[in-house]
């Protein structure tokens, strides 16, 4: 009898379950009526009375030990789904994973990139929290000068000489004040303006700087520089024209328009009827700026340039509304890598 006791004790101690239906089977092996343990109970009766104390407190200790088991198992399992009742076909193939795709801002600014690196240019960034020297002072506007106000500025408030940088010509500045030419750089980086959010115009945008100092660099330089680029960006067909225009860091200074790709020029609701559309502006770096910057401006002349990503997106795309860039709708994001 106590070999008996001993063994079914090992054994309910030795007992593993993998899911609910082995704890079952557990309770109804040892624990249920007719389990092993009630037929232990009922041959207690013929037990001799001398051996009774002994004998039964083996069999409540192994009554205990049971009832102990159970719980556990029962505590390891209550989790387990029950998949018979969830309705799920587990040999289906899984969902596909899907894909990313480049940004179609990081597409064109990887393109600007590219186009300008095969004429050996290097590429450079600066910090978009900048100071008014970067932005402003060394790209010579004087102090309380209106020309600062063609750039509503985002200021930090306690501290009006930092500032949100308006114009990635705040890296032209930091690159001359630590290399002397030749420069052949671009900088690409993004951009913040106090504006009014519309289809047109965001608070935050990116723009793409050049800049190109050595000596006997002319304006038949930039010219070039940028027909090439044009032809690159929006086909071979395209055509510049430069037209005078103003700012303060470079003179003479112009704004660059490209023959509109859409209707070859005849005139249509994208370029409002002219043929044209303006995409940056450029010039011939001010003396002024050199100096500023730690260069002989007797020995040296340069050219610079800027343009906005989002405008050449837009007009390589044909994006309506600037806004889309930003709201991160993959629907709009995916489109742009194929047609890269
Ligand atoms: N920084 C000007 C802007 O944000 C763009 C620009 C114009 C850059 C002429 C230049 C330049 O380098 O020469 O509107």
């Amino acid at each position: 009898m106590l070999q008996l006791i001993e063994k079914i004790l090992a054994d309910v101690e030795g007992f593993k379950a993998e899911n609910k239906e082995q704890v079952e089977e557990f309770r109804l092996k040892y624990l249920s009526k007719k389990g092993e343990l009630n037929k232990v109970f009922e041959e207690f009766r013929n037990v001799p009375n001398d051996k009774k104390k002994e004998i039964g407190q083996k069999i409540n200790a192994l009554k205990q030990a049971a009832q102990a088991k159970f719980e556990a198992l029962q505590n390891n399992h209550c989790n387990d789904d029950d998949s018979d009742s969830l309705n799920v076909d587990t040999s289906l193939p899984e969902m596909p994973m899907e894909l990313g795709s480049h940004h179609p801002i990081s597409i064109v600014r990887n393109e600007i990139i590219d186009i300008f690196s095969r004429i050996g240019f290097t590429v450079s960034e600066g910090p978009e929290v900048e100071d008014d020297w970067h932005v402003f002072s060394a790209l010579n506007f004087p102090p309380e000068h209106p020309a600062r106000d063609m750039q509503d500025t985002f200021f930090i408030e306690r501290n009006p000489d930092i500032l949100l940088r308006t114009h990635t010509s705040s890296v032209q500045v930091r690159m001359m004040e630590h290399t002397q030419p030749p420069i052949r750089s671009i900088f690409p980086g993004r951009v913040f303006r106090n504006e009014a959010i519309s289809a047109r115009a965001h608070c935050i945008f990116h723009q793409v700087e050049g800049l190109y100092v050595d000596t006997n660099v002319s304006f038949a330089d930039l010219k070039q520089t940028l027909l090439y680029f044009a032809k690159e960006m929006f086909g071979t067909k395209t055509q510049i024209r430069l037209r005078p225009s103003y700012f303060p860091f470079t003179e003479p200074s112009a704004e660059m328009d490209i023959s509109c790709s859409i209707c070859g020029g005849k005139g249509c609701s994208v370029c409002k009827g002219t043929g044209w559309l303006e995409i940056l502006g450029c010039g011939m770096v001010d003396p002024n700026v050199l100096k500023s910057c730690g260069i002989d401006a007797d020995k040296y002349t340069g050219f610079a340039f800027g343009m906005g990503v989002e405008r050449i997106a837009m007009l390589k795309y044909q994006v309506k509304d600037i806004r889309l860039f930003f709201k991160n709708d993959t629907r709009f994001i995916k489109q742009f890598e194929a047609a890269k």
